[in-house]
């Protein structure tokens, strides 16, 4: 496989070169990332920077860019989140062409992606020869506990973040036992010098650019996942961490036993998945997610835990600690002594159950709820919780706790349930 990687990767840098050649604003074309550092796993995609001067115009950049990215590859796919590049395949590979601008210092920074080919050739100058496979090994761990990829997807380590570490600390087993000690806001560096202040879960200063955290997409979840599983690991080494088991759906009868031990409640909530690339659904999911959760608290229903699938579809998961509230509420006023008390009781006295009374100096109404079931409240007022661009005009369809156990939603509810990590999954032998 190396030697086709290789040889695919030039051949394309070649043609690129050469499609290019006619623009003069296209000061070079590079290789970067895994395939440039010889630090892939697996079957890799191929990284190809076209780097423009940095007196061209952006939309030039984008236009000639994606131009040649198109003219090259087939099956293509112009994907935007920050910057725009062209996905596509090459000779069955998955390949990446991103326009940038050519810049020497991270001073220079003039669009996002302009730091990789200067991450590129820092790797390539510090990772020394028999570090290549520990990088490998870390991030086979990572893959295996599902905590690699710095994409919106995951939010979690970058590549160049798992290289960064095997320099900082030598080897796969000491980048571990480093991280087993991990704090939430540790934070690492190549220099001594004076740097820039980050408040992410974990800081990894880029040694190309001070001002820069390459650790900035790690959400906290994953930072701790890790942190826990390198934990572990160290005592309990085995080659789960990197080749898990495939977690097995649950079947009817474990998700009843799980309800009735518990009494909890399900509320599902599906639409039609937005289209889109991942980079952006990911986080409008979570998005609405979040505001649907808030519009079920504030209605009183308690969400204990959440989650969401997207195939097909958004679905979205809440876990509730009941799906049917009282029919009244308590509602607390203002203190007694204050002039609008008055205009409080005129508004309740006898829209409310019984009269109103006093609890610590305020006075306190019994008032009738506009929902006291979590579904109907989604059915009727689920536009009113904030959602993310791609979910505002979409028919969402709300599945209650009794249609969801008959229903086909195994494998969602199973996202939701088993809270196993990926390593301590046993096969069951039928
Ligand atoms: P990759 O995600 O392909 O990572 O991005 P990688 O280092 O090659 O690791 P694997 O083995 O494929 O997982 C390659 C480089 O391209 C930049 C990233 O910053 C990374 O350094 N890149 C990629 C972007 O800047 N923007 C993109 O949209 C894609
Ligand atoms: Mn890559
Ligand atoms: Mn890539």
């Amino acid at each position: 496989l190396a030697e086709k990687v290789s040889t695919t990767a030039e051949q394309l840098k070649k043609l690129i070169k050469k499609v290019s050649a006619s623009y003069l604003d296209v000061a070079d074309v590079q290789l970067v990332g895994s395939v440039a550092k010889d630090t892939y796993v697996g079957r890799p995609d191929i990284d190809i920077f076209i780097l423009f001067d940095r007196s061209t115009d952006r939309a030039r950049l984008e236009k000639i860019g994606l131009g040649i990215g198109n003219k090259v590859l087939l099956d293509t796919e112009e994907r935007y989140a920050e910057h725009p590049y062209i996905h596509g395949i090459f000779n069955d590979f998955e390949v990446d062409i991103v326009p940038c601008y050519d810049i020497k210092n991270a001073i220079q920074l003039m669009s996002a992606v302009d730091r990789t080919p200067l991450h590129t050739q820092y790797v390539k100058e510090h990772l020394r020869h028999e570090q290549h496979d520990q990088v490998r090994l870390l991030k086979q761990f990572m893959k295996g506990i599902g905590a690699y990829g710095a994409e919106a997807k995951v939010q979690g380590f970058s590549g160049y973040l798992t290289e960064l570490l095997v320099i900082k600390y030598g080897s796969f087993s000491e980048v571990l036992k480093a991280s087993s000690q991990w704090n939430y806001g540790t934070k690492i560096s190549l220099s001594e010098d004076e740097q820039a202040r980050f408040s992410s879960a974990l800081t990894f200063i880029d040694p190309v650019d001070p001002n820069r955290n390459v650790a900035s997409a790690v959400s906290v979840e994953q930072f701790a996942k890790f942190v826990y599983a390198c934990q572990v690991y160290l005592s309990q080494p085995s080659e789960f961490f990197f080749f898990p088991n495939r977690r097995r759906c649950m079947d009817e009868h474990e998700i009843r036993r799980y309800f009735k031990d518990t009494g909890f409640k399900v509320l599902v909530v599906s639409a039609p998945c937005p289209k889109g690339i991942d980079d952006n659904v990911y986080p409008q999911t979570r998005k609405t997610m979040e505001g649907i959760k808030v519009l079920l608290e504030r209605h009183e229903f308690d969400v204990l835990d959440k989650t969401f699938v997207i195939d097909e579809s958004a679905t979205i998961l809440f876990l509730l600690m009941t799906d049917k509230i009282s029919i009244c509420r308590k509602h607390v006023g203002p203190p007694v002594y204050m002039g609008n008390a008055e205009d409080f009781l005129k508004r309740w006295r006898g829209a409310c159950i019984g009269e109103p009374y006093i609890e610590g100096g305020r006075w306190v109404v019994m008032i009738k709820r506009t929902h006291h079931r979590a579904k109907e409240l989604l059915k009727e007022e689920i536009s009113k919780a904030s959602m993310g661009s791609g979910f505002k005009d979409l028919e969402f369809k709300v599945i209650s706790h009794d249609d969801i156990l008959t229903g086909d939603f195994g494998p969602y509810i199973t996202e939701l349930l088993d809270k196993r990590p990926p390593w301590s999954i046993l096969v069951v032998h039928p």
